[in-house]
């Protein structure tokens, strides 16, 4: 077990790294989940920096891709906010300790960044979800059997019981409800449950998670808002529903549709996210 000095020494090596090659101080911190990585590439006035590139950052599995941090500037919003995207996300089942899934955000949040919107490709388990849906995570469902905060605290980063009771801001929830709105959708709220994965869930599972109020399930994120709201960082969260969850779908869940779905709503995604981070409160 990694002790808690040694947690902030990585973090002050890997914002070293960062800063050398940019030395804006991001605004918001955004997640890309699976199929949403190409967001990081609409920024503009951008560096763009390989997780090789960063003492400490994980190395991601997916096939192909290495990872990389894009610190940039929304299209067309000059005067707007500095956005530190990470597109490549490490999981839990990947084998990484929770730790070091949660090191990335960590880092950003190091780096100044106030806000943090999470993103994720996620199973609809509400009966009136539909795939290609955004939905904005309203409470979360913590089934992954472990915490990221479990270890000894770094007090300096913060509180060893911290407040759960609004991890999912509210007050940025009505932010990007008006965005969505102002781009002639509307977002719907639901409760995400996080499992471990890599397998996806039974049919009987999904019933459990449905009788325990989840409206979404999915592999991610809720470590990252754990350890992001310990470190005092304002969290919004919205998942992409890419599938019905096992057995709502008469048909077999596959990494394919996860990946195919998210890619068709990618666009709208986009635009809402935009104007999400554009309307943010700058403090
Ligand atoms: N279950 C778990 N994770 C997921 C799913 C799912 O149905 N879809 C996308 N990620």
């Amino acid at each position: 077990m990694n002790a808690p000095n040694d947690l902030r020494a990585r973090l002050s090596a890997a914002t070293d790294s960062i800063r050398k090659r940019d030395a804006r101080v991001p605004d918001i911190a955004v997640v890309l989940g699976s199929g949403l990585s190409p967001f990081a590439d609409t920024l503009v006035d951008a560096t763009v920096i390989e997780y090789p590139d960063i003492a400490h950052m994980p190395v991601v599995t997916v096939p192909g891709h290495a990872g990389k941090l894009v610190i940039g500037k929304l299209p067309n919003e000059p005067d707007g906010p500095v956005v530190a995207a990470l597109a490549g996300r490490v999981h839990f089942y990947e084998g990484h300790a929770m730790d070091t899934v949660v090191f990335p955000v960590r880092m950003l949040v190091s780096l100044g960044a106030k806000f943090v919107l999470l993103t994720n490709a996620a199973g609809g388990i509400a009966p009136t979800s539909r795939p290609g849906d955004l939905v904005l995570i309203s409470d979360h469902l913590n089934l992954q059997g472990t915490n990221p905060l479990i270890g000894p605290n770094d007090s300096a980063l913060g509180p060893r019981f911290p407040d759960m009771t609004r991890v999912w801001d509210p007050e940025l929830r009505a932010i990007a409800q008006r965005a969505a709105q102002s781009e002639g959708s509307e977002l719907r709220e639901g409760v995400y449950a996080a499992l471990t994965g890599p397998s996806y869930e039974t049919p009987a599972e999904i019933r459990m998670l449905r009788a325990m109020g989840a409206d979404l399930v999915g592999m991610s994120t809720v470590p990252e808002a754990i350890a992001a709201r310990h470190m005092g960082a304002r969290v919004l969260g919205i998942s992409c529903v890419t599938n019905l969850a096992a057995g709502v779908s008469a048909t077999d869940l596959s990494h394919e549709e996860v990946e195919h779905t998210a890619k068709s709503a990618r666009d709208r995604f986009t635009r809402i996210v935009r104007r999400t981070l554009a309307t943010l409160p700058r403090t």
